[in-house]
């Protein structure tokens, strides 16, 4: 096993870090991930941008320049490079571009359905044409026929009810065009979800399935909450750990949580990859799926992702695979 050196304290650029760790991993197990076919379930397209792709939309800036922009510190750091690269997506060609350079990259990892949330909260705010953006968005997605692609609309919890309301009734209208389902994320403190759910409640009769960001900051009342509102995946959820009847809850109701360590640790929200619950959920039977969340922004893909679990986390081949089982198993195209 290798020495975990993916800290942020580590004077070593974050994407050599995540190389140096595939490095030195078991060839057998990298070449026994690529070769699973895998769904990624928690995916923000914006958060997938990387930098030589920020790049190519603005010329103007130097990658040195872009570096700059997204380091962060904590939570709210990480929110607001989120709200930076969201800015360089500023026409529908952009968004275009982001959903190409993502669905290359998905392909190339074996991933053969992906369910992509996009920040219409965020475009919205941004007073851009969302249809416009969705059409570009779909005519890429058609450029991939061996990938199946659904689409989940996103709010931000902080903006309010009304905001997501707009989102929701937009992506009621986007169902015939590959919308699956709606979340809300952002910040968990500031909007809770017992606000939105009459919108869940709504979006549910209107045939749209449910996540919800929860329990990533906040503590498992936070969970609860999402799971009341009629949450059927809950995004992250790792502080469910902290409460053994909602660990029961989760396994009663099957709902799975979905989980993605480096961004755990990235965020702040777990000091360090060793303190993450990823392996004492599991063992308590909690259904689980990986994701990347935001690839670009915490330097990993979803190969990483089953790496630490195997490398890390002490997963067999076996759980592994059933951990890719469950991403098909717990997707909303189902
Ligand atoms: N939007 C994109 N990534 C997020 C995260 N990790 N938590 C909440 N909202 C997000
Ligand atoms: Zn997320």
């Amino acid at each position: 096993m290798f020495q975990l050196r993916c800290r942020r304290a580590s004077p070593l650029h974050p994407a050599l870090r995540r190389l140096t760790i595939e490095n030195e991993t078991e060839p057998a197990l990298q070449a026994f991930l690529r070769g699973l076919p895998k769904a990624e379930l928690h995916l923000h397209l914006e958060g997938s941008v990387e930098a030589k792709t920020i790049q190519e939309l603005d010329p103007s800036l130097s990658l040195d320049a872009i570096h700059a922009n997204l380091h962060y510190t904590g939570f709210a750091g990480f929110l607001k490079a989120y709200v930076w690269v969201t800015k360089k997506l500023n026409s529908p060609e952009a968004y275009a571009l982001a959903t190409r350079r993502l669905l290359e990259n998905l392909r190339a990892q074996n991933v053969t359905y992906a369910e992509i949330t996009l920040s219409a909260g965020v475009i919205l705010w941004k007073q851009q044409n969302i249809e416009k953006i969705f059409e570009a968005i779909c005519a890429e997605v058609d450029r991939f026929p061996d990938l199946e692609v659904g689409w989940i609309f996103d709010a931000i919890r902080q903006f309010g009810v009304e905001e997501a309301s707009r989102v929701f009734s937009i992506a009621e209208e986007m169902r015939r065009h590959g919308v699956v389902g709606i979340g809300i994320g952002g910040d968990e403190e500031r909007g809770p979800a017992e606000w939105f759910a009459e919108l869940y409640r709504h979006a549910r009769h209107a045939g749209l399935r449910l996540t919800c960001h929860a329990g990533e900051v906040s503590g498992p009342q936070s969970v609860r909450q999402a799971i009341e509102i009629g949450a059927e995946r809950i995004g992250h959820g790792i502080r469910s750990i902290e409460d053994s009847e909602l660990i029961e809850e989760l396994k009663r109701r099957d709902i799975p949580l979905e989980i993605c360590p480096s961004s755990n640790v990235c965020t702040g929200a777990v000091p360090r990859l060793t303190e993450h619950p990823l392996r004492r959920l599991w063992d308590a039977g909690v259904p689980i799926v990986l994701g990347t969340d935001d690839p670009a922004l915490f330097f990993t893909d979803l190969i990483h992702e089953y790496t630490l679990a195997g490398e890390i986390f002490g997963f067999s081949h076996q759980e592994l695979q059933q951990l890719a089982g469950n991403s098909f198993k717990y997707s909303f195209r189902n």
